[in-house]
């Protein structure tokens, strides 16, 4: 089993006024792992459905490896599509789900049992075949669904939240599952959902979509390091977003005014002049408390928050400007022992900030 190449051109869907998707384009290398990313109603699922052969394209192009799909049926594609709810037949036990579809296509016998066995070794329930799916876990009976769906070979794999139904533990242990079945089987995978961890953890490229449109592609680094915009940015993990003004640019770095009347140094793309408003980006993470102000690109601030999460804590502070700021420290030696009420400082390395036009200003981009 080998992955097929997916390149999608131009693709929209119109339903009347409605724009579900808009111009996607697309390229997914053979055997990638990609994931759709968007919240609810960026068209992720249109995308998906569109590709499967569910829904016709109103514009756009597919080639899946050199050929044309775009108004080919669904068997004609050779995808496997895993849903959310795993639309498993109740009355018929896991095997008996799994070789429905073989028996559907007059399969021999034998060669069902085979491969009926083979997916549910694949998917780690060898031996639970004669269970009914009321007698499975959730994250059992996706395994079926998915299961069901291997046993066609399919050179691509299009997955719609498969994992939406399940509590968060089995979820993060599913996420590794479906990982390493697809370094196994060397498939192409495309994956939708709207939790950004998953995206993060499972893909090795991302497309993030607001509205139909896609607003980012690259990889989970890429994404999260350098967003292209504030949606990206506030879509793909927790972010401050602070308002300030240039005062000097330099190329790919800038000196930047913030509302707290504090100057910082910052990285940026170039093409941004001085007097010009911008927004900074900055991860929770990459702020740390200082002692004194030995550096450049301290701001003060006061703590209004102290919140444990375990391994790290979190911290609520305000900026003199009125503009909050959150920070999470590792749980350690190393970080202070600050209460709510604190008068304290913190430094940001100017790589850390990153300068973005403000939202309202930014463009729409074609993609
Ligand atoms: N059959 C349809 N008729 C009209 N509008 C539709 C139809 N299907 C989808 N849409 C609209 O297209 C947009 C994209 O829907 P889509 O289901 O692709 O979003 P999604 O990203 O999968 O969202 P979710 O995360 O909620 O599943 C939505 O505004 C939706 O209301
Ligand atoms: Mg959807």
């Amino acid at each position: 089993m080998v992955g097929a190449s997916v390149r999608v051109k131009g693709l929209t869907k119109r339903y009347g006024d409605v724009v579900a998707v808009e111009c996607v384009s697309l390229s997914v290398e053979r055997g990638a792992f990609v994931t759709l990313l968007g919240p609810s109603g960026s068209g992720k699922t249109t995308t998906l459905m569109m590709l499967a052969g569910f829904v016709v394209p109103t514009a756009g192009e597919i080639h899946i490896d050199d050929r044309l799909v775009t108004l080919d049926p669904p068997y004609k594609r050779d995808l496997g599509m895993v849903f959310q709810n795993y639309a498993l037949f109740p009355h018929m036990t896991a095997f008996d789900n799994v070789a429905f579809p073989l028996r559907m296509r007059k399969v021999p016998r034998r060669e069902i049992a085979e491969r009926v066995e083979r997916g549910l070794e694949l998917v780690r329930l060898p031996g639970l075949g004669h269970r009914f799916p009321k007698q499975l876990s959730g994250g059992q009976q996706q395994r079926v669904a998915l299961a069901r769906t291997l046993v066609f070979n399919p050179r691509v794999l299009l997955m719609d939240e498969p994992l939406g139904a399940l509590d968060k533990k089995l979820r993060q242990q599913m996420q590794l599952e479906i990982r390493h079945l697809h370094e196994q089987l060397g498939i192409t995978v495309i994956y939708v959902t709207h939790d950004q961890e998953e995206a993060l953890v499972m893909s090795d490229e991302i497309v993030v979509m607001r509205n139909g449109r896609i607003e980012q592609i690259g990889t989970p680094r890429a994404v999260y390091d350098e967003p292209r915009n504030n949606f990206v940015a506030d879509f793909i993990g927790e972010t401050n977003v602070l308002d300030g003004t240039i005062i000097k640019a330099e190329h790919s770095r800038y000196r930047v005014r913030t509302s707290a009347q504090v100057e910082v140094w910052c990285a940026g793309e170039g093409g941004l002049d001085p007097g010009r408003p911008v927004t900074m980006i900055i991860r929770p993470e990459r702020a740390r408390f200082v002692q004194s102000a030995e550096s450049d690109n301290c701001l003060p601030a006061r703590v209004e928050e102290v919140v444990f999460v375990g391994e790290l804590i979190r911290y609520l502070l305000r900026l003199p400007s009125g503009e909050a700021i959150v920070l999470k420290c590792p749980n350690d030696s190393r970080t202070p022992d600050h209460a709510a009420g604190d008068r304290v400082l913190v430094r940001i390395d100017p790589e850390d900030i990153r300068v973005l036009p403000p939202l309202h200003s930014q463009p729409k981009e074609d993609t």
